[in-house]
């Protein structure tokens, strides 16, 4: 890979003048003008490792977790846990950082209750979601004995009862449940609605029932409840009036949780059109709503457990994808496409997520020439950023998008047999390889031999 373009001394202002905020923590301008995390200048580290590529900051990790942790002792009197929603990204590498630097994890898969056993989170500090467990996942999670298998449905309770008592062994758990609220983020984010097949509902009496067959099972520890409302949520406002409804169920019922979950899903920006992200509304709101329902009931306050994915990790990635070819259609848009796109970065397709992006050799270069961000795959609507401001681009340039490190890399794909790219985790001083970019060329790579078919 060459890097061509002339740097321009003329546009390297002070660094001061330069917005990154949407970088990690860390991010700086070189003397070269070149983008920098960790110190670690990204031209440099796109020649050794590739492109795609896709950085993680452990600074902005661990800043991000101090964050809440200061957050809950200036609001939250009780026990408080912070449990990483680990579907957000997820590497054995990743997986250990996390586990050593206190936090929980909330899983979904057989898959990622592994990563979280070898990496050595505690039993107590896993819980596992999902609308469809299977058989393995429910068995895993009993042998291993974790926090709380977050009970989705009904069905799924009695699925759990029948396996707890053949193992003669007490299932810990917590219910979802759906309060039927609307949030103000992306439809498909969204999963606390009516309609949502998430979680035991309030308005169809499943809520109730719920927690009456739990408490009524000897096989069960009905430890606490939970809710999860959506994502990319900026209004504290739902959080408040779910917890409201979760402690209103639960007293109707009898019951005084132990443990109270609202989720994750507070949001991130990833453009500079997004409002502030501090994480400050969320936990005073949350914190304030339990504590206010517990006075209310006379209940003590139970342990309170949140689970950020996206707020943890996705300020902390950075996807830096190299320039290829350019054109401008008959309608006089300029197209400038990456070496990557869909198959790394799915939010935009599934979500109409927004992104924005920086050129890494000339990063404080002014933006002067408008172009839509499209990438490599096969499908019309592999578009990165459809309208950005750029300073002139050309073959080889890299372009560096931020809050790239949630729910990107965790949902690519192989589509139009693409290999993953490789994800490094930057200290100052260090550079750890978490996850190596496939390569086409290694043997029986993607390759379905005749004799695994049928
Ligand atoms: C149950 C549950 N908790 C937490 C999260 C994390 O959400 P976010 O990454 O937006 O914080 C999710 C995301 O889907 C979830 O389903």
């Amino acid at each position: 890979m060459t890097h061509t373009s002339p740097i321009r001394k003329d546009l390297l202002p002070m660094e001061t003048k330069v917005d990154i905020s949407l970088f990690p923590v860390t991010a700086g301008i070189n003397s070269l003008g070149h983008l920098t995390i960790a110190g670690h200048d990204l031209t440099a580290l796109a020649q050794t490792y590739g492109t795609p590529l896709y950085l993680y900051d452990g600074a902005t990790v661990r800043g991000q977790l101090d964050r809440l942790k200061t957050l809950f002792k200036q609001y939250y009197p009780g026990d408080a846990m912070i449990a990483y929603a680990s579907k957000a990204y997820f590497s054995q590498s990743v997986a250990a950082k996390l586990a050593a630097l206190g936090a929980g994890s909330d899983v979904v898969s057989l898959g990622e209750i592994r990563v979280a056993q070898r990496a050595g989170f505690p039993a107590e500090m896993i819980h596992l979601h999902g609308n469809n467990k299977t058989e393995a996942e429910l068995r895993a999670a009993l042998e291993w004995n974790i926090q709380a298998i977050v009970v989705d449905s009904l069905d799924e309770l009695a699925f759990l009862e029948t396996l707890a008592a053949e193992q003669k062994r007490s299932a810990r758990i917590w219910l979802r449940i759906t309060p039927d609220l609307n949030v103000n983020t992306h439809p498909h984010i969204e999963t606390s609605h009516s309609d949502s097949k998430f979680g035991l509902h309030i308005q169809n009496g499943e809520a109730a029932e719920g927690i009456r067959r739990a408490l009524a099972s000897p096989w069960f520890k009905l430890a606490g409840l939970h809710t999860h409302l959506g994502s990319q949520i900026f209004d504290a406002g739902p959080y408040s009036q779910a917890i409201g409804m979760l402690f209103e169920v639960a007293a109707a019922n009898n019951y005084i949780p132990t443990e109270i979950s609202p989720g994750g899903g507070w949001g991130v920006r990833y453009t500079d059109a997004d409002p502030s992200d501090d994480a400050e509304p969320w936990v005073r709101t949350v914190a304030e709503a339990v504590q206010e329902a517990c006075n209310r009931h006379k209940w003590p306050l139970p342990r309170l457990v949140l689970e950020p994915g996206r707020w943890l990790v996705a300020r902390a990635g950075v996807a830096v994808y190299s320039v290829g070819t350019q054109k401008t259609t008959p309608s006089g848009t300029h197209i400038v496409a990456i070496d990557g796109g869909l198959g790394d970065n799915p939010r935009v397709a599934l979500y109409n997520a927004h992104y924005t992006a920086r050129v890494v050799q000339r990063a404080a270069a002014a933006p002067t020439e408008k172009v839509r961000v499209v990438g490599k795959f096969c499908e019309s609507g592999d578009v990165l950023i459809p309208e950005i401001i750029l300073p002139p681009v050309e073959r080889g340039d890299l372009l560096a998008t931020p809050a790239s490190g949630a729910y990107q890399l965790s949902m690519a794909s192989n589509y139009n047999f693409a290999a993953r790219p490789s994800a490094l985790w930057l200290e100052e001083g260090s550079v750890e390889v978490m996850q190596s970019g496939e390569l086409p060329d290694q043997p029986g790579w993607l390759v379905y031999q005749p004799d695994q078919v049928g």
